[in-house]
C-alpha cells in the first residue's frame, strides 16, 4: 500500500491531456498539441557543443551537491546584470530544473500545517508540493478583468498568523499575465512589516512581450530581499527543458536548507547539463531574443483569433507562451452526442472532435477557461485555429 501522503496527491493534470493526446497520435491520428509547455525550439548549438566537450574532457563525475562554482558564479553575474541582485556563492544552489528548485524550498521552509498562498489559476504542481510538505495551500482566485494578477487587498484579506510564504509565479503559467514594477511594490508593502517569505517563480523572466519590462521581486528593496526565494532556470528561456537545471537564489539559510535535502535526495543536477548551463548563461544571447520574437508573432496571431470567436473574452498575456480564454460561454452547450458543462469536458470535445489537445482551466484551480499553448508552429497554429473554429461553431 503506497502512503497518505502519496494518496493526497494526484498525477499532474497537465500531463493527463498531453498523454491522451499522445496515445491518439501514436494510433495515427493528426493531433495538434496545444497542452505543452515547453517551446519547440532546438538548444542552441553553442550551448550543444559545450555539452559535448565536457563529455569529451571527462567533466562526468559528480560535482559539488550546490552545483559547479563557475556555474553559480555565472549565475550570480546574471542576477547582478539582468536584476540588479547581489548574492554570494553560498546563497545560490543548482538544482535538477526549476521543478526541483520549488520543490526544494517549499520543504526547506513549510512544515506542520504552514499556511501557502498561492494565487490561482496556479502552475499545476505548487499546491501539491505543498500538501507533500505537509502544509496548507490557500488558494487565492485573481480575476479576469485584474489580468489574473493579485491585488494587495486580496492578498492582505488571505494573511493569517500561520501563513509561511506566498508563490508569486511571474510571468505566470497558465495566463500570460505579469506583474509592473508599481503592482510588485504594493504587494512588497503588505508583507514588508511580516514574516513571510515570497518564493518568486521567475523561470518565464525571459518571455515578456509589448517592451514589457520585467522586475524580479527580490530587487524593490533590501528588505525584500531577505524575505524572497528567487527561482529560475535555463528550461524555457534557452529551450533546455530536458536539460534540467533550475536554480534558487535567497537567504543563506534557506539556500543552506535546500542544500542539505538535495544532498540527501538526488546530489548535485547532471555535471554535463551544468557546463551546457554554463555556456547558455556566458555564451552569446542573441537566440534568446530571435525565439522571443518569434513567441511574439504567434502571441499576436493566436490572440487575435481567438478573440474574434464568438462569446469568447480573452486576457491579453505579456509573458510566457500561453493564452488562457474564458470559454464558459459554452457550457451548457452541446452536440448530437455530448453536452459541455465544464472546462474539462471542453478539452476533451476539442481532443476528440478537433484533435486539437489543450488543458482545462480546472487543472490550474480556475474552471471557466482552458489554456492553450503556442510553443509550437504558426504553420502548426493557423491549422489548430480553423479547427477550433470550426468544432466550437458546432456546439448549439
Ligand atoms: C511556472 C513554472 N515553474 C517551473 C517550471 C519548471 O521548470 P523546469 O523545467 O526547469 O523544471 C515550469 C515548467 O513547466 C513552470 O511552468
Amino acid at each position: 500500500m503506497v502512503s497518505e501522503r502519496v494518496n493526497r496527491i494526484g498525477i499532474s493534470p497537465t500531463m493527463k491531456v498531453a498523454a491522451e493526446a499522445k496515445k491518439m497520435q501514436s494510433e495515427g491520428v493528426n493531433v495538434i498539441d496545444l497542452s505543452v509547455g515547453e517551446p519547440d525550439f532546438p538548444t542552441p548549438l553553442n550551448i550543444k557543443l559545450a555539452a559535448i566537450k565536457a563529455i569529451e574532457e571527462n567533466k562526468t563525475y559528480y560535482t559539488v551537491n550546490a552545483g559547479t562554482p563557475e556555474l553559480r558564479k555565472a549565475i550570480l553575474k546574471k542576477l547582478k546584470k539582468d536584476n540588479g541582485l547581489e548574492y554570494n556563492l553560498n546563497e545560490v544552489i543548482v538544482s535538477n530544473g526549476a521543478k526541483q528548485s520549488i520543490f526544494n524550498t517549499i520543504h526547506s521552509l513549510i512544515y506542520n500545517n504552514d499556511e501557502v498562498i498561492i494565487p490561482a489559476p496556479y502552475w499545476v504542481s505548487y499546491p501539491e508540493m505543498v500538501t507533500l510538505a505537509h502544509g496548507t495551500s490557500v488558494i487565492i482566485q485573481t480575476k479576469e478583468e485584474n489580468g489574473f494578477k493579485l491585488t494587495p487587498e486580496e492578498l492582505g484579506k488571505a494573511i493569517t498568523g500561520n501563513t509561511k510564504a506566498l508563490i508569486l509565479c511571474n510571468p505566470s503559467n497558465p495566463t500570460g499575465s505579469a506583474y509592473t514594477k508599481d503592482e510588485l511594490l504594493s504587494l512588497a508593502e503588505i508583507i514588508k512589516d511580516k514574516n513571510i517569505f515570497v518564493i518568486a517563480d521567475e523561470i518565464y523572466e525571459k518571455l515578456v512581450y509589448d517592451d514589457f519590462q520585467f522586475v524580479s521581486f527580490a530587487s524593490l528593496s533590501d528588505e525584500i530581499k531577505s524575505k524572497t526565494v528567487l527561482i529560475n532556470g535555463v528550461s524555457k528561456s534557452y529551450s533546455m527543458t530536458g536539460w534540467r537545471i533550475g536554480y534558487t537564489a535567497g537567504p543563506e539559510n534557506v539556500v543552506q536548507g535546500i542544500n542539505k535535502i538535495q544532498s540527501h535526495s538526488t546530489s548535485n543536477a547532471s555535471t554535463i547539463s551544468q557546463y551546457a548551463a554554463l555556456e547558455a548563461l556566458e555564451g552569446p544571447q542573441d537566440v534568446l531574443e530571435e525565439m522571443r520574437k518569434e513567441f511574439e508573432t504567434r502571441r499576436n496571431y493566436m490572440y487575435d483569433e481567438i478573440i474574434s470567436i464568438e462569446g469568447i473574452t480573452c486576457y491579453k498575456p505579456v509573458g510566457a507562451f500561453y493564452l488562457f480564454p474564458n470559454i464558459s460561454a459554452y457550457f451548457g452547450k452541446s452536440t448530437d452526442v455530448l453536452r459541455v458543462e465544464n472546462s474539462f469536458d471542453l478539452a476533451m470535445y476539442l481532443l476528440y472532435d478537433a484533435k486539437i489537445a489543450v488543458v482545462p482551466g480546472s487543472a490550474f484551480g480556475s474552471e471557466g477557461f482552458i489554456r492553450i499553448s503556442y510553443a509550437t508552429s504558426l504553420e502548426l497554429i493557423k491549422e489548430a485555429i480553423v479547427r477550433i473554429k470550426h468544432a466550437l461553431a458546432k456546439l448549439k
